[in-house]
C-alpha cells in the first residue's frame, strides 16, 4: 500500500466550483485536431482521465481568435463546428462524473505562420516576442478591442456548451503574459507602463468575460513568473510587487488563480516557505492551484528525478491550507488512472510518464 494523499482526495467547494477532489489535470496542448475541430479521440482522451478520478480537467489551450492559434491542428473555442464538437466532449466527461473547463488562449507572436498561409502577421504588445527579437505587428487599439471581445465570446460559448467554467491562459510568454512582462511591453499608452498598467490588458479580458456570463460562472486565471523565452524572468520580485500585480485581476473577478511554476516545492521569495501559489492565496484570499513536477521528472530539462514523495509534499501543502489543489500534467499522460491508483493505495502500480508519451498524447 502507498500512503493515501488524504487532503488531495477531499472535495473542493467554492462559490463557483465544486469538485470531488483537489486534483486537476494541467492544460496540455495536443495538436491532434485536424482543421482545429476536436474529434472522438479527443473526447476519449478527456473521458479516460475523468473516469480515472481527476477532479477537474483543464483542456489543452484553445484559441479564442483566428490570430491567436499556434497551429492548424489545435482545437479552437470559436466556430460552430468546433463548439458543437466541444459540447459532445463536455457531455461525455459529465456522463462519467467529471468536470471540465477549457483553457482560453491567444498565443500572440508564438504561432506557426506556415500553418496559416496568407494570414496577417503575428501580433504582440510592442512588436517583440522576447527582448531584442522583432516579430510581427504591434496591436492597435481596435485589435485589442477585438481580442477582448473574442475572450468574452469564448467564455459565453463555453458556458453554452456546458463547460464548468473557463481558465484564461495568462502564462508562459504568450500574448497576455507579453503584456505583463516589462521586457516585451514597451507601450506608452494605457496598456503599458508600470506593473499595474501592464496588467490592464488581462484585467480587461477578465472583466469582459465576467460581464458576458455573470457572477456565478467560474473564471480562473493562469499566470507564471517564468516564460518559455526566459525561465529566469520575474513579473514580481517580492510580495509587495506580487500584491500590486494580483489586485487588478482579483478586482476584475478572478475566482481562482492557477499559479504555474516549474517546481511546485520551491519557495517563491526569501524568508518564507510559501511557493507562488501559496503567496497568491495569502495576498488575494482566492483559492489557488499549484503545479509543476508532481510525480514527474524535472520539466523541460534533461531527465532529472522529481522531488521524492512529491505527492505527499503536495498533499501536505493542501493540508496546511497553503494551496487548495494541484494540477498534474505529465503524470496523467503516463497513466490516466493516476488519481484512482493513489486513492486505492496503489501508487506503486502507476505507469510512469515517459518522454515517448509526449508524441502519442493518448
Ligand atoms: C505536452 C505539454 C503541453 C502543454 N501545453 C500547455 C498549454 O496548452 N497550456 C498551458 O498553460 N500549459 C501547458 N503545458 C504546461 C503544463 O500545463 C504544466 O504546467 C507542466 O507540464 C508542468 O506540470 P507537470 O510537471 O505536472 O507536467 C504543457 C505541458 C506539456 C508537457
Amino acid at each position: 500500500m502507498t500512503p493515501l494523499p488524504a487532503s488531495l482526495l477531499k472535495p473542493f467547494v467554492s462559490p463557483t466550483l465544486v469538485l470531488r477532489n483537489r486534483i486537476a489535470m494541467a492544460p496540455m496542448t495536443r495538436g491532434k485536431s485536424p482543421r482545429a475541430v476536436p474529434g472522438a479521440d479527443v473526447a476519449a482522451y478527456y473521458r479516460r482521465r475523468a473516469e480515472g478520478g481527476v477532479g477537474l480537467l483543464i483542456t489543452e489551450g484553445t484559441p479564442v481568435h483566428p490570430l491567436g492559434s499556434p497551429g492548424a491542428s489545435v482545437p479552437n473555442m470559436f466556430g460552430e463546428e468546433c463548439l458543437a464538437a466541444w459540447k459532445r466532449i463536455v457531455d461525455e466527461v459529465h456522463c462519467v462524473g467529471g468536470k471540465i473547463i477549457p483553457q482560453l488562449w491567444h498565443v500572440g507572436p508564438l504561432r506557426n505562420p506556415r500553418d496559416f498561409p496568407g494570414s496577417r502577421l503575428p501580433v504582440s504588445p510592442s512588436g517583440i516576442g522576447k527582448p531584442g527579437d522583432p516579430v510581427g505587428e504591434v496591436l492597435t487599439e481596435s485589435d485589442i478591442a477585438e481580442i477582448l471581445r473574442a475572450f468574452a465570446d469564448a467564455t459565453r460559448h463555453a458556458k453554452e456548451a456546458g463547460f464548468d467554467g473557463v481558465e484564461i491562459h495568462g502564462a508562459h510568454g504568450y500574448l497576455i503574459d507579453l503584456f505583463f512582462w516589462q521586457a516585451t511591453n514597451l507601450r506608452r499608452d494605457a496598456w503599458g507602463g508600470d506593473l499595474v498598467g501592464r496588467t490592464r490588458f488581462a484585467a480587461e479580458i477578465v472583466r469582459a468575460c465576467r460581464r458576458e456570463v455573470g457572477p456565478g460562472f467560474h473564471i480562473q486565471f493562469r499566470y507564471s513568473q517564468w516564460k518559455q523565452q526566459d525561465y529566469t524572468a520575474k513579473l514580481a520580485r517580492d510580495p509587495g510587487e506580487l500584491a500590486r500585480f494580483l489586485e487588478p485581476l482579483t478586482d476584475a473577478g478572478v475566482d481562482l488563480f492557477h499559479c504555474s511554476s516549474r517546481r511546485f516545492w520551491e519557495a517563491e521569495f526569501e524568508g518564507s516557505p510559501l511557493n507562488l501559489a501559496g503567496w497568491t492565496k495569502k495576498l488575494t484570499g482566492r483559492p489557488v492551484l499549484t503545479v509543476g513536477g508532481v510525480d514527474a521528472e524535472r520539466f523541460v530539462e534533461p531527465a532529472q528525478p522529481c522531488l521524492p514523495d512529491s505527492v505527499a509534499a503536495a498533499d501536505l501543502m493542501v493540508a496546511r491550507g497553503e494551496v487548495d489543489g494541484v494540477a498534474v500534467g505529465r503524470a496523467l499522460l503516463g497513466d490516466p488512472r493516476w488519481v484512482e491508483k493513489w486513492a486505492a493505495g496503489a501508487g506503486d502500480e502507476i505507469r510512469r510518464f515517459a518522454k515517448a508519451d509526449l508524441s502519442t498524447l493518448a
